[in-house]
């Protein structure tokens, strides 16, 4: 791929004191217990939550939470939706982009900003760039989904497309954020951002407060640290689980571990969750924190898809539907109680429809 190549010797020629990007492999980083710091940056807090919301509902009202009975029927459980598929981006994403850039200052807008994305981080970024009078350079897939592409493109961000997967455009990302003198902007390791994307959960437990659960979809994990943050700050007993799929399982491993693990290929249709390596931040907040991080099939992401559809009338990519599958996959834990699934995200092409809907049923 002669393109990576030239940004990053262009970097190494521009930096010789040394490589400035550490990979973490599985064998050299063993971290033997929650207690040890991996991060060393600061943490978001309740009060930035807080902080960001203010921010926020001056640029977006707070997303539906549903409770459609069709689906509360299915699982046998209250089941209450967060609409984040329904937020101007079609993910949830936009909140911690919004509170980043309100907090980046007049330098940093200046610089603007570039990001790694397989499309709703980075239409998150373009999105508060334009917003905050900023620009936004985002490097995205090779295949990335057309639609996430389109709409950034939209936004007025300028989309590269890179490598064969989000993992190789952070690399490429980071590479090219310092040759050009811009604000890069890790899509977890960032606390701003975590706070951003915690203010769902501030909304879900505004508005329900006697939830017992709350179901995340994960990649990197800001949204499961947002859960944690918020949730638990907020609601102690809260029940926080973070779902991946099995083709994708980097944050599931580096919990059970305790290991900041890189997985060397992912197989999965929803690009949203498909992740190869774990990060810092998010593994600190969440290795002690989370109740619960699980998996779900491929499968059972379409049929999430689906069942959403048919009882509420909602559209759910891949990712965004990982929430559901994994409150199905519980559903006897919570019989009677009351769940909160996050949909995270909405953009979802007719060709994964068409393939959900000829290979599987709704629940
Ligand atoms: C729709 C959707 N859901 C979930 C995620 C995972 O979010 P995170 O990387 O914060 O874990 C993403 C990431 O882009 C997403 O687009």
């Amino acid at each position: 791929m002669p393109e990576m190549a030239s940004t990053l010797e262009r970097v190494a020629s521009a930096k010789p004191s040394g490589t400035r990007f550490v990979i973490v492999e599985k064998s050299t980083a063993v971290v033997p217990d929650a207690t040890i710091k991996v991060w060393n940056g600061p943490l978001p807090t309740l009060a930035d939550v807080y902080r960001a919301r203010a921010v926020i509902r001056q640029h977006l009202p707070p997303t539906p939470l549903l409770r459609p009975e069709a689906l509360s029927e299915r699982l046998g459980c209250e089941v209450f939706v967060k609409c984040e598929n329904l937020q101007p981006t079609g993910a949830f994403k936009i909140r911690g982009g919004l509170y980043y850039m309100s907090q980046l200052g007049d330098a940093g807008l200046a610089r603007g900003v570039v990001g790694a994305s397989t499309g709703n981080h980075g239409q998150s970024l373009a999105w508060a760039a334009r917003a905050y009078n900023s620009s936004a350079t985002i490097f995205v897939p090779e295949g990335a989904n057309a639609l996430k592409v389109a709409a950034m493109r939209r936004l007025g961000a300028k989309v590269i497309h890179f490598g064969r997967d989000f993992d190789d455009c952070l690399l490429e990302s980071q590479a090219f954020a310092e040759l050009n003198d811009a604000v890069f902007v890790h899509s977890a390791n960032e606390p701003n951002l975590v706070a951003g994307v915690a203010t769902h959960t501030l909304e879900i437990l505004e508005e329900e407060p006697d939830v017992d659960a709350v179901f995340v979809a994960i990649g990197g994990g800001s949204g499961l640290c947002g859960a944690c943050l918020a949730g638990k700050g907020i609601k102690p007993d809260l029940q926080v689980i973070g779902v991946q799929s099995t083709g994708a399982p980097t944050v599931y491993e580096a919990w059970k571990s305790r290991t900041l693990v890189r997985l060397d290929s992912l197989d999965t249709f929803a690009e949203g969750i498909a992740t190869r390596e774990a990060f810092a931040m998010p593994s600190q907040m969440l290795w002690g924190t989370v109740d619960e991080i699980m998996l779900v099939s491929d499968a059972d992401l379409k049929r999430a898809m689906l069942t959403l559809m048919e009882t509420t009338r909602l559209v759910a990519e891949g990712a965004g539907a990982a929430g559901l599958a994994g409150a199905y996959a519980r559903r006897e834990m919570f019989a009677g109680k009351k769940v909160a699934v996050i949909v995270s995200g909405g953009n979802l092409t007719l060709d994964v429809l068409s393939d959900a809907i000829n290979e599987e049923c709704a629940w």
